[in-house]
């Protein structure tokens, strides 16, 4: 998908779609108002007619009538409602609408979806993402014949002459972010027979040979054992596929700038190990390697826009299997830092594979350190689908984060990491058990991995209810791709 900036007025531009919107109560925003002369005031005769009266979610396609061109319209609600999240439906409701139209390309009226109290470059963001995310199609497994191809391919964003300079930059920005979700959602869909440890390697590597600012390193099962990355091999330990930790070094800022460094969990099937999970819903374990997926998707954004930053995405990866050499519950570890861990429950990876990783980054002596992880079921219990958890020893960087989430609708929510809690990590034999019972799960997953991250500012992102959805929509959402650019963005 190609987006750019024109300033020609709505009636010029030779698009098979022109959108715009209307408020409710049958108010032409200033789009449609250029469509209407267009089309000799037939929009205000339909929408007085009653064909139309701007109700939010609703939308009316006038279909070109000899040289006037067509018209997309989209109900926007009431103006005095038209806030953030009123104008982010309105553009899911226009991308929902010209994906499934057979024109490739398409002009939109970008100031009628934009809410008061948001600038150009929020509504060019807004309305890129939703329409990349509607545009998104995962069909290397499918037959020609099994899928209809989304025909849209080229989108201009319509703007006054003033906001253009606005509205390109953020329209570069928004098309990256894109490109980074869409290679998240690849990743995680791809099936665990498909997606596994080394393959994630080649992915980096083949990432580095395209863009000369990023350098990617890969630790084998071998290196990992010369380094006593004790926790990382016990998580792989089961599988066929061995483990491998990837680091992802772009460097787009000074060298001596320090790197914000992003550490992804790399569970690429989740099986629970000899603690194995119940059968149902087992195939969504492919999942669990979408905090490694948004980290390459945020490396890839910050090529794309050549931030300029030091960013290090580093990819803890394993595959959790039962085996004959798998781990047991009752093991007792040594982790990379020296500490050890009693395995209560092999289905607690997560934090092992993470534990290690978030010990190596130290090396790079980082300004701040972000895990993304789909680290806990109890995540989903308490925030649901909609918002992912923060939590870590850094007040602003979690506010950071959590104002990012806000600023782009990939939300998070903050969770405490007050010290009674670490408790629950009691062990009888070793420094901590890997589980802490099942209140707070969330929060005792992240006292474990505060262990690890004593001498850094440090924030976790437990995403296991955002990274996927289930049911007839199954498949991932790139989520928080847009969160992590956002904040990174911010510190550029
Ligand atoms: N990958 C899972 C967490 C998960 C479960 C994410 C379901 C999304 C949906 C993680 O490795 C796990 O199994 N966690 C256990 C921890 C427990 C054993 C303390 C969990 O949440 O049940
Ligand atoms: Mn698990
Ligand atoms: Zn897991």
């Amino acid at each position: 998908m190609q987006f750019s900036v024109t300033t020609s007025t709505l009636d010029k531009p030779r698009a098979g779609i022109r959108a715009a919107g209307i408020h409710h109560k049958r108010k032409l925003a200033a789009g449609a108002t250029v469509l209407d002369a267009a089309r000799d005031g037939e929009i205000t005769a339909l929408v007085k007619a009653g064909e139309m009266d701007g109700e939010a979610g609703s939308r009316l396609l006038l279909p070109a009538g000899g040289s006037k061109g067509n018209a997309l319209l989209i109900g926007l609600g009431a103006k005095k409602d038209f806030d953030a999240r009123a104008a982010r439906k309105a553009a899911q409701t226009l991308a929902a609408a010209l994906v499934e139209r057979p024109a490739t390309s398409a002009v939109i009226a970008v100031a009628d979806f934009q809410p008061r109290g948001k600038d150009i470059a929020w509504v060019v963001h807004t309305l890129v993402a939703a329409i990349s995310d509607a545009a998104y199609r995962f069909t290397p497994f499918k037959g020609k014949e099994k899928t209809t191809p989304v025909k849209l391919d080229k989108i201009q964003l319509g703007v006054e002459r003033t906001e253009a300079d606005a509205a390109k930059r953020a329209c570069s920005e928004a098309a990256a972010i894109a490109t980074g979700v869409n290679r998240a959602k690849d990743l995680g869909n791809t099936p665990p027979n498909v997606c596994y440890p080394e393959s994630l390697a080649d992915t980096a590597r083949e990432m580095a040979k395209q863009h000369k600012k990023l350098k990617a390193t890969v630790l084998d099962e071998k290196d990992l054992e010369k380094l006593g990355a004790g926790a990382i091999l016990a998580v792989g330990k089961g599988s066929e596929r061995p483990p491998r930790l990837i680091a992802m070094e772009y460097s787009g800022g000074k060298k001596d700038d320090a790197p914000v460094v992003l550490v992804g969990k790399g569970i690429t099937f989740d099986t629970g190990g000899i603690s194995l999970k119940p059968g149902a819903e087992m195939d969504e374990m492919k999942y669990d390697m979408c905090g490694a997926a948004s980290v390459f998707g945020v490396i890839e954004a910050c090529c794309e826009l050549e931030l300029p930053i030091n960013v290090v995405g580093v990819i803890t990866s394993a595959e959790n299997m039962p085996d004959g050499r798998a781990t047991r519950p009752g093991d007792i570890i040594t982790t990379l830092s020296g500490q050890t861990v009693e395995i209560l429950n092999t289905d607690a990876e997560g934090r092992l594979v993470l534990a290690d990783a978030l010990t190596w980054v130290e090396r790079y002596k980082p300004k701040a350190v972000i895990d993304i992880a789909t680290l806990t079921g109890a995540c989903i219990i308490a925030l649901g689908h909609q918002g992912a958890a923060v939590l870590g020893n850094n007040e602003r960087l979690a506010k950071s984060l959590l104002a990012a989430g806000e600023e782009t609708g990939d939300r998070a929510w903050q969770l405490p990491l007050w010290p009674e809690y670490q408790e629950q990590l009691k062990s009888n034999f070793a420094d901590m058990a890997n589980i802490g019972g099942r209140p707070a799960g969330t929060i005792t997953a992240a006292c474990f991995l505060s262990r690890y991250t004593e001498d850094y500012t440090w924030a976790h992102v437990d995403i296991a209810g955002v990274a996927w959805k289930s049911g007839k929509e199954k498949g991932a959402t790139g989520r928080p791709v847009p969160m992590l650019m956002r904040y990174l963005l911010d510190q550029a």
